[in-house]
């Protein structure tokens, strides 16, 4: 059985197929330009194509400052996307594994946000991630939503490889050091996702619903920029020699970010049995495949 995936040249959608060997899966990946969520014709012929295992939706609008002022597209991706693709899954009786994000709150949480607190998204980004969400419960009931946080890969443009870049290029790097929340290695992720379809592979049925998850650990966006450093100096030096923590209104983005958004993974740990990795040794692994 193979499993389809849409959007396997993001950085989620590359470490799922690179995973997918080690977990002895066949996948077969699509994405822009050849396929567009936004085409429900398209989307629905592709689905109906092969006896899927199941089809994961790794595949968004990703661009969180930019969303704000190309709304439409956004949505049309984020929510009338999913919906054409959970809208296909039905016809098809497939069952849909779809990834969504931290964003859909509001960040004045405490505590980490658990799968049934409020939703309350700051931007436009997570406004169309919430629709996204909810287009997939009202259409389809075979559905996993993962809910990922800070999330960086090997492969795309992350929060990680933009750090490693100032350090090469800067003396002093600011960093945010007032916005908390959980990091989120895309091997780990791809690891957990495939892990979890495998029952899907002899058409048994899995916990369906919404979930959490990311890497063990609430931290800052500088804490994170200070920790990548620390780890990539094992195979290089760098020019940075201070890196200093600013808030974030010193740091002003055209979308605001949640202050807080760590993620309670408990739900996902007792229904799958997959514990969460510690945010350091992910951290140290991607470092360890950026240079190995
Ligand atoms: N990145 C994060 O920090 C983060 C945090 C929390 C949750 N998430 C969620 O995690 C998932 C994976 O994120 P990621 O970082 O891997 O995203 P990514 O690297 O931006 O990859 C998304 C992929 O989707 C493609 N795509 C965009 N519009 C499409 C369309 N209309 N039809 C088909 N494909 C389309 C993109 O193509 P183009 O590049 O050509 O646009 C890209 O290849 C997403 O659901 C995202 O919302 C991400």
């Amino acid at each position: 059985m193979t499993i389809l995936i849409i959007g396997n040249k993001g950085q989620l959608g590359w470490a799922l197929e690179r995973s997918a060997e080690n977990h002895d899966i066949k996948t077969v990946g699509v994405d822009l330009p050849e396929l567009d969520m936004t085409h429900a014709e398209a989307l629905n012929q592709l689905v109906g194509r092969k006896r899927w295992a199941a089809v994961v939706n790794a595949a968004a609008y990703t661009a969180v400052d930019k969303a704000e002022c190309d709304v439409d597209t956004a949505f049309a991706v984020n929510r009338d996307g999913v919906a054409h693709l959970a809208d296909a899954c039905r016809e098809h009786d497939l069952p849909l594994i779809h990834i969504s994000t931290d964003y859909v709150f509001n960040g004045r949480a405490t505590s980490p946000y658990t799968p049934d607190d409020p939703i309350d998204p700051l931007g436009i980004y997570g406004q169309s991630k919430a629709a996204g969400e909810k287009a997939l419960r009202e259409r389809l009931d075979r559905h996993v939503i993962i809910r990922t946080s800070w999330l960086y890969g090997i492969h795309g443009n992350n929060f990680v490889k933009t750090m490693l870049r100032l350090a090469r290029e800067r003396k002093e790097l600011r960093v945010v050091f007032d916005q908390y929340g959980c990091p989120t290695y895309a091997g780990d992720l791809a690891d957990a996702i495939l892990q979890i379809t495998k029952p899907c592979m002899k058409n048994q049925d899995l916990p369906w619903g919404t979930f959490h998850y990311c890497n063990k650990g609430i931290i800052s966006w500088h804490r994170l920029a200070r920790q990548t450093i620390q780890s990539a100096s094992r195979y290089e030096k760098f020019q940075v020699e201070t890196i200093v923590p600013i808030t974030t209104e010193e740091y002003p983005t055209p979308a605001p970010r949640p202050a807080y958004s760590a993620l309670d993974c408990t739900g996902f740990t007792e229904s799958f049995g997959i514990e969460m990795v510690d945010w350091k040794d992910s951290l140290d692994l991607m470092v360890d495949g950026l240079y190995t």
